[in-house]
């Protein structure tokens, strides 16, 4: 199995297939920023990196391109230029590189709910329609993780793109029951907030527990209890909770630390904590809101092999 990572980001995509193929050789990646490039190289210890994804001519043979493109243009806290804003157009370079190149059996594509709001779907849907002048058919869905066994409540689009008129059909439901609680580690002060009343919420492990706002409330400052899922990640969160938003705990209000978002997002924590090895909080809440939810991801490739595809 041979994959191209674009827009790789630190690589989700990678430990994803790594998890359920065997043999899995990621042949090239395309990615231009140094902070998620670093926890990539140290994770894997091989990056393959053909950098500025507008620079590169043609890819070499693989089965599954990946292109997880910017989303900036696209989200709710973005400027909404859509499909032609300087970020987000670069998914016309996944294109380019198609026609310029043998082309990969599947395309898998991650990106945010908004995508297909009624902004943006009809660009969404001209998109899907040039894949098909490319010969492929595309299947999405917006899962939330917590549906699928993940322990935040990120609502993403992910779309399957087939060559050769074959279907895919996406993973079933599947709620698990850890919740934030689960997979804290002890506070630190450097995401201490604030002195708190410790208040104990009843155990929900099918959604977040919104307890109340902090100052003025806004994006990351809301405090959440830690017996419900996470709440989604953001790249630039503001406010006291930054990218993970506030956390109750019974030493006091707390956002999270590197390593716990990693967990948020489904790695493992031998992952977590190399990741915090070559990366700060910040640094790590950047790359990780920027980034895919693991465990939904995976299931999503475990389909793709549980029905042949690859
Ligand atoms: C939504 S993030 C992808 C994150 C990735 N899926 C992960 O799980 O970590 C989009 C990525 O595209 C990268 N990017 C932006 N412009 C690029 C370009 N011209 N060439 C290659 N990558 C680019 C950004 O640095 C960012 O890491």
């Amino acid at each position: 199995m041979k994959l191209i990572e674009l827009f790789a980001g630190i690589g989700t995509q990678r430990k994803a297939f790594e998890e359920v193929f065997e043999q899995c050789e990621t042949i090239a990646i395309s990615e231009i920023d140094s902070r998620p490039l670093k926890i990539y190289q140290h994770l894997f210890n091989t990056c393959p990196n053909l950098g500025d994804i507008t620079k590169i001519q043609s890819l070499p043979k693989a089965d599954v391109w990946t292109y997880s493109f910017p989303c900036t243009d696209l989200s709710i806290a973005g400027n909404k230029q859509g499909f032609m804003g300087k970020n987000s157009s670069l998914i016309y370079e996944v294109l380019r590189l198609l026609k310029n190149s043998p082309k990969p059996q599947i395309l898998i594509m991650e990106n945010v709910s908004n995508l297909v709001s009624s902004k943006f779907i009809t660009g969404f849907n001209q998109w899907i329609s040039l894949l098909e002048e490319e010969g492929y058919n595309t299947f999405w869905l917006k899962m939330k993780a917590s549906d699928y066994g993940g322990i935040s409540i990120r609502n993403r689009v992910f779309a399957i793109s087939i060559l050769n008129n074959k279907s895919y059909v996406f993973p079933k439901k599947e709620m698990s029951q850890t919740v934030v609680k689960d997979i804290l580690l002890p506070p630190t002060a450097e995401c201490f907030v604030d002195n708190y009343e410790y208040i104990e919420y009843p155990y929900n492990y099918k959604n977040s527990i919104k307890i109340c706002d902090y100052n003025n409330g806004g994006q990351g400052n809301r405090i959440y209890s830690i017996n419900g899922k996470a709440i989604t990640l953001t790249a630039t969160g503001g406010g006291k909770g930054g990218s993970s938003g506030l956390y109750l705990r019974k030493e006091g209000l707390y956002k999270l630390s590197g390593i716990e978002m990693a967990r948020v997002m489904g790695w493992n924590l031998d992952d977590a904590i190399k990741m915090s090895q070559v990366a700060t909080n910040r640094e790590l809440g950047f790359c990780l809101g920027n980034g895919i939810d693991l465990t939904v991801f995976t299931k999503i490739i475990q389909e793709l092999k549980n029905q042949s595809l690859i």
